[in-house]
């Protein structure tokens, strides 16, 4: 049995049952996650996409990590999530596994990979938890997807949901622009009760009116995570880059928490200037 250690957190450190910055001897467990629910603890997300940064996200406690299809353009450089590919995720999602030993790591299901069928969801979201070792997928879609969160649920995955702004779908919502204003808020509501009897163990929310994702919240027994959806979903989830200020454009609903870039910039252009000025390597850099 493995021994627990707190995860050195100021404002939760010694609370074993929290979900940020808990116990971490363990993976967090939908178990975890419905518990935190019902105590009405509020936790982050982010998404992660290699080793080294998910041991210092895993460190930090945060206990839900997500590998993205955001991975087509943060990582690929691609100018929607369409193009990348189940192939391109399951090595980024191995080595978020490897990184870490707390969070729990969901597996985005990239476009086209999971549509077709419950059955093409099953043989996609299989191919994940075994050759990758997630401990969860995530796909987009309200209705039109339940056969799919129906047939992983009785598999046994684990199936986080994605409402509201479905970038998977730009191509049909005319841009990325908020969702369920109006009477589309109705649809979405009943989209994520839906899913829920369904069996998602939890429901992101993106690109909604804060006041939507109150009500949905509030009327779901699952979490809901919220993105660019206000200060009431359960969750928060942001990906790395943009609240790390490495994102040129981020959206409105980003808080840059630090400026990488800058910093970045900074590093790279003294090291540059060393090496030019012959100053790097200097004598303790160097083998005798
Ligand atoms: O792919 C992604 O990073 C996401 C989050 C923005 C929720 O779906």
């Amino acid at each position: 049995m493995s021994s627990v250690s707190a995860v050195p957190n100021p404002s939760t450190s010694g609370s074993a049952a929290m979900l940020y910055g808990g116990a971490s001897g363990r993976r967090v467990t939908v178990r975890d996650i419905a518990a935190a629910k019902e105590r009405h603890e509020k936790w982050p997300m982010v998404t992660a996409y290699d080793a080294m940064t998910a041991k210092v996200f895993d460190e930090a406690g945060i206990p839900v990590m997500l590998v993205g299809d955001s991975a087509a353009m943060v990582v690929y450089g691609y100018d929607s999530t369409l193009p990348v590919t189940v192939d391109d995720l399951l090595p980024l999602t191995a080595a978020v596994v490897r990184g870490s030993s707390r969070a729990m790591v969901v597996a985005d299901l990239p476009f086209g990979s999971y549509q077709a069928s419950p059955q093409q969801a099953l043989e996609t979201a299989a191919r994940f938890m075994k050759e990758a070792g997630a401990h969860a997928v995530k796909l987009e879609g309200g209705r039109r997807v339940l056969p799919q969160v129906e047939m992983l649920v009785s598999a046994g995955i684990p199936v986080m949901a994605h409402l509201g702004l479905t970038p998977q779908s730009v191509n049909v919502l005319g841009g990325y622009r908020v969702q369920g204003r109006g009477q589309s808020g109705d649809e979405l509501m009943a989209d994520a009760k839906a899913l829920e009897h369904a069996g998602a163990f939890s429901v992101v929310l993106e690109c909604v009116p804060s006041e939507l994702a109150q009500r949905v919240t509030a009327s779901l027994s699952v979490p809901t995570i919220g993105i660019g959806a206000g200060p009431d979903t359960d969750a928060q989830v942001l990906v790395w880059q943009d609240l790390m200020g490495l994102t040129p454009h981020p959206a409105k609903f980003v808080k840059k928490y630090f400026d990488l870039a800058g910093e970045m910039d900074r590093a790279v252009r003294s090291f540059a200037d060393e090496v030019a000025a012959g100053v790097f390597p200097a004598p303790e850099h160097s083998y005798r």
